[in-house]
């Protein structure tokens, strides 16, 4: 390990840490006076920071990306073998692990049949905004340019990326933001903005409402979460999805669903939209498609789509013109493939559905004991309890509490989300994601330390 000295001396691997590195979305102030924070292993469910402590990580890495868990032997063996083979070659150029997991991948995923292949979630939904936008210069006479999103949603961090953003406190001081963005309306019930029976057909019907605003013949594509992550793990109430496709299909505006947390087994099946038999024109996915062993994201489409970027092959200006340089390195498609294979060797999925209905019934059990448990949400392992101050009023718990809940259970040794930054005034939901090899011990452990933490914060 010659060159990397600091190695063996983690105080000053945290030295060097605090004096040059920037983390992401953190307030640097606080580095004065106490360690920034430093993983230096992980294995299965567990991580250990530079202090040696050990923590049981219920948020995938922070950011709902490992789902397999640490340590997997297997994906570094497919990545090195790979990268030896051959690492990269820029995207004009297939590779044999980009051509297999396009193959493997189209399997789940019947009625789309292209994939492009990028390194984030940010860049894999901006490649189908710029195609929509191609689509619109070529195929609509510049009609049918703008995009839907809707409120609380959150598409990435890069200018356009957050123009697709619903979440106001992300999107604050870094516009102005590219034209042709517009938004729709949530559809959280528990926060409902229309006192209806029916609301997943309501909330759904406030996109039609945007759509005839602005009229149909500007509108090309609307791009949502299956289930809502960092705008408070929203779970679409019933017959919202339906009504969302036929919206669309009679606007003729194209489905682009953004899987990048959903995608790949999060919610118990291979993607969220499945759950609701919706049939996209786009699907987006990036965090658990290698479970974060290498960068990849993948802008899935139909051969419909596809076939609009190849018909004049004689105008040079017809096809996409577009690249992503990393999008050419092999390790990604090497990794996503394994990743690919434990869920489906390990039964993954199921383990998901059984696990992730023991975390909703634990924390809805804990709903009895602790009033300020406003609404326990999930899909999956991916699970979100809203915190309120008055059960009856819904008034958001106060944002320095709920964050005061994630750091007790961070002494405890347990790793939890909280919504962050994210919608003004409703930074009030606690958010679980635990990898999908959680066993029942793992969730009563998480459980258990939310409870301790909830009676220690709100009494
Ligand atoms: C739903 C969703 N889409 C897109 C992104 C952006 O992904 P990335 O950070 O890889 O650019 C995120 C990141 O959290 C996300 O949650």
């Amino acid at each position: 390990m010659e060159g990397f000295s600091g190695l063996n001396d983690i105080g000053a691997v945290v030295e060097a840490d605090r004096a040059h590195v920037w983390h992401h979305l953190s307030q640097h102030k606080q580095y004065e006076t106490i360690d920034p924070r430093v993983i230096v292993e992980g294995k299965g469910m567990r991580v250990w920071d530079a202090k040696g402590r050990e923590h049981l990580d219920a948020v995938s890495g922070g950011v709902w990306t490992v789902n397999v868990g640490y340590g997997r032997e297997s994906i570094a063996n497919a990545v090195r073998d790979q990268l030896i083979k051959m690492n990269y070659f820029a995207g004009a150029a297939g590779s044999i692990p980009g051509s297999v997991f396009a193959k493997r991948l189209i399997e789940k995923m019947p009625g789309l049949s292209r994939v492009y292949y990028s390194n984030s979630g940010s860049e894999a939904n901006e490649k189908v905004y710029k195609m929509v936008r191609q689509i619109s210069h070529r195929h609509h006479g510049g009609k049918k340019w703008k995009i839907l999103y809707r409120e609380r949603d959150y598409h990435g961090t890069t200018i356009a990326a957050l123009a697709s953003g619903g979440q106001k406190q992300r999107n604050a001081q870094y516009g102005p933001f590219p034209d042709g963005f517009v938004e729709v309306p949530h559809c959280l019930e528990y926060r409902a903005q229309w006192d209806v029976e029916n609301y997943g057909m309501r909330a759904a019907d406030a996109i039609e409402e945007v759509i005839l605003h602005e009229g149909a013949d500007t509108i090309g594509c609307l791009v949502l979460e299956p289930v809502t992550a960092g705008g408070g793990v929203i779970v679409p109430p019933a017959g919202y999805w339906e009504r969302v496709q036929e919206i669309c299909r009679k606007y003729d505006i194209l489905l682009h669903i953004d899987e990048v947390v959903c995608g790949v087994g999060r919610t118990g099946v291979w993607f969220g939209y499945q759950h609701y038999g919706v049939k996209p024109d786009f699907v987006t996915m990036a965090k658990g498609v290698a479970s974060g062993y290498a960068a990849i994201s993948c802008t899935v489409t139909t051969e419909a789509v596809f076939d609009l970027f190849k018909d004049d092959a004689s105008d040079p200006m017809s096809y996409f013109r577009d690249i992503s340089t990393f999008g050419g390195c092999t390790a990604g498609p090497a990794a996503a493939l394994e990743n690919m294979r434990i869920i489906e060797d390990e039964g993954l999925l199921a383990n998901t559905l059984a696990m992730g209905d023991r975390l909703v019934g634990n924390l809805s059990a804990l709903m009895d004991k602790h009033k300020v448990i406003g609404e326990v949400r999930g899909k999956g392992l991916f699970c979100g309890a809203e915190l309120v101050a008055d059960r009856g009023t819904r008034e958001p718990a106060d944002e320095k509490k709920v964050q005061a809940v994630v750091a007790d259970c961070m002494a405890q040794g347990v790793i939890i989300g909280a919504t962050n930054r994210s919608v003004p005034g409703f930074n009030n939901t606690l958010c679980l994601s635990p990898a999908l090899i959680a066993t029942a011990d793992d969730i009563d452990q998480i459980t258990g330390a939310i409870d301790a933490a909830l009676g220690r914060v709100f009494g």
